[in-house]
Parts: structure tokens; C-alpha cells; sequence
């Protein structure tokens, strides 16, 4: 079987890629841990001075596999600890994140892009955030960057309304820095990527210190997301959403 992650250094850049595309890159808690452990040690590489991270082929990313919420919705169980991992690795990431998005970004396929420094997105790029018509709130701090970024409105739209953005409404909205032809854009957020490499390092990293703030707002957010999270998993609504998703008729 394929790695359903693939980390890759080249030079100074390191891609994290999602690989389980016939899946649509739905991300499995084995996932979360590989993408965590991509983003953790780079730091302790002095080489790595950017991180990119991308989806497969002409996707991004499904959000979390609804397959693992059901079972996780009938154990009683919370936000496995491999999510809050990687979204602590996301939270405290120091270096400089790039991504690039083809196709769906789904749930936290787009909520991860929240934590973004600079995010290429496809002319065919989608974005949205179904939490609430999963029964399911908002996670990845995103309840508190999604409306600082974009105002209350537009946030509410995107995650409690669960309306979808294409790629100029989310460059409008403050996610996506730059649109590309979709067969361009993993050269385009690799060339950011080694054009931020390129820059002093302690710059950068004091610059980008600076303009995040501490981490620690960000994860006390993620905790209380999770919180709330782990009730609505079990709720229901939530279980109806997930069996409706994964019984259903194509
Ligand atoms: N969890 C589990 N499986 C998923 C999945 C997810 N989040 N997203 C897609 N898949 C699976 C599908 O069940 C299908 O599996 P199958 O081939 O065994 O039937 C396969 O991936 C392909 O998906 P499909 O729906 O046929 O692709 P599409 O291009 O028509 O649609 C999406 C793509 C992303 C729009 C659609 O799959 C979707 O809405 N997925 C759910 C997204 C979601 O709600 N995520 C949770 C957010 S909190």
C-alpha cells in the first residue's frame, strides 16, 4: 500500500503531502500522526526553512474520513489524539506554511489553511466547512481565526451556513493568496515556498513571531472546539449525518 503520507525534503523545503486519493485524501488518524510527525521534526532540521503542504493529484483534502467519526460517534469516543496533534502541530509551527489546493478542500481541508502563511489555491478550488449539517461545530481554532480573517458575516457563511467558496471568493476572503491555473499550482506554491527559504531565516521567523502572536490563544481554542466537538460526535444528528454519508447511493 501506498504511504497515505508523503514527507519530502528538497533543499530547503519540506512537503507534506496527503496521499489516499481515491478517498479523496479523507485523512485517517494514521494520517494526522504522519502529517504531525512531518511538521514537528522539521523543526529540528537547521536545513528547513518552509513547509508546503499538499494534497494528491487533483485533490486536496476530504476532511476527516466520516468513516472514523462514526466509529468514533458509537465508541463514545472524542477527537482522536492523533487530530488534536496534528492541530497542535499546526498551532505551534514556527516555520513558515505554504500550501498548495487542487479540487475539494473539505472540513479541516480547509480549516488547516486557517494556519497558513501563504496558500496557492486552483482555479477549480473549493472550499468548505460542513461541521453544522454534520451536526458537528467548527474546529482548528477556526471559530476564532475564520472570523478575525474574514469578519463575523462571511465566517458564519462558511462554517455555521456550510456555504462553499470558490477559489476568488476565498482570495476575497483572505484564505488564499494567489490563484493558478490548476496545472500550475504546485509549481507556483513551490516557488513561494523557495523564495520565502530564501529570505533570512531569523527574519522570517521573528516577522511571521510577530504577526501570529502566541500560540497559546490558538490552542486553548482548539481545546475547547474539541470539547464541544466530542459531545456533538456522539449526538444523534451527527450519527444520522454519518450514516446518511457513508450509505449513500452515487
Ligand atoms: N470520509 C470517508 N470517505 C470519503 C470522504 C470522507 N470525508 N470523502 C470522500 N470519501 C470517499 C467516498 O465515500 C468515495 O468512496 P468509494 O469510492 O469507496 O465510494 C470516495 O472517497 C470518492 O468520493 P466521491 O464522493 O465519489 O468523490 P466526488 O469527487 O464525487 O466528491 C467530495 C468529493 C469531497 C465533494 C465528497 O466526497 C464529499 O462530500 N465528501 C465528504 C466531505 C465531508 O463532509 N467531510 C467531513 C468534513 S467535517
Amino acid at each position: 500500500m501506498a504511504d497515505l503520507v508523503i514527507v519530502t525534503d528538497d533543499g530547503p523545503v519540506r512537503t507534506v503531502r496527503m496521499n489516499r486519493p481515491e478517498k479523496k485524501n479523507a485523512l485517517t488518524m494514521a494520517m494526522y500522526d504522519a502529517m504531525a510527525a512531518g511538521i514537528e521534526s522539521a523543526a529540528q532540521n537547521p536545513a528547513t526553512r518552509c513547509l508546503l503542504i499538499a494534497g494528491a493529484h487533483t485533490v486536496f483534502c476530504a476532511g476527516n474520513d466520516i468513516g472514523d467519526f462514526l466509529q468514533a460517534a458509537s465508541t463514545g469516543g472524542a477527537l482522536g489524539a492523533p487530530i488534536l496533534r496534528f492541530l497542535y502541530a499546526l498551532a505551534r509551527c514556527e516555520l513558515p506554511l505554504v500550501a498548495a489546493v487542487q479540487g475539494n478542500a473539505v472540513g479541516v481541508g480547509t480549516t488547516m489553511l486557517l494556519h497558513c502563511d501563504h496558500v496557492v489555491a486552483a482555479s477549480n478550488a473549493r472550499f468548505s466547512t460542513p461541521f453544522v449539517g454534520l451536526g458537528l461545530v467548527p474546529e482548528a481554532a477556526s471559530s476564532l481565526i475564520a472570523p478575525r480573517l474574514m469578519g463575523h458575516a462571511r465566517a458564519f457563511s462558511l462554517l455555521v451556513m456550510g456555504r462553499p467558496l470558490d477559489a476568488e471568493e476565498a482570495k476575497a476572503a483572505g484564505i488564499v493568496s494567489t490563484v493558478a491555473a490548476p496545472d500550475a499550482v504546485e509549481n507556483e506554491a513551490m516557488k513561494a515556498a523557495r523564495e520565502i527559504a530564501e529570505l533570512p531565516p531569523q527574519g522570517v521567523l521573528a516577522s511571521r513571531r510577530l504577526m501570529r502572536g502566541k500560540p497559546d490563544e490558538i490552542v486553548a481554542r482548539i481545546d475547547e472546539e474539541a470539547e464541544l466537538f466530542k459531545a456533538r460526535l456522539q449526538s444523534a444528528e451527527a450519527r444520522a449525518a454519518f450514516e446518511a454519508f457513508m450509505t449513500r447511493k452515487k
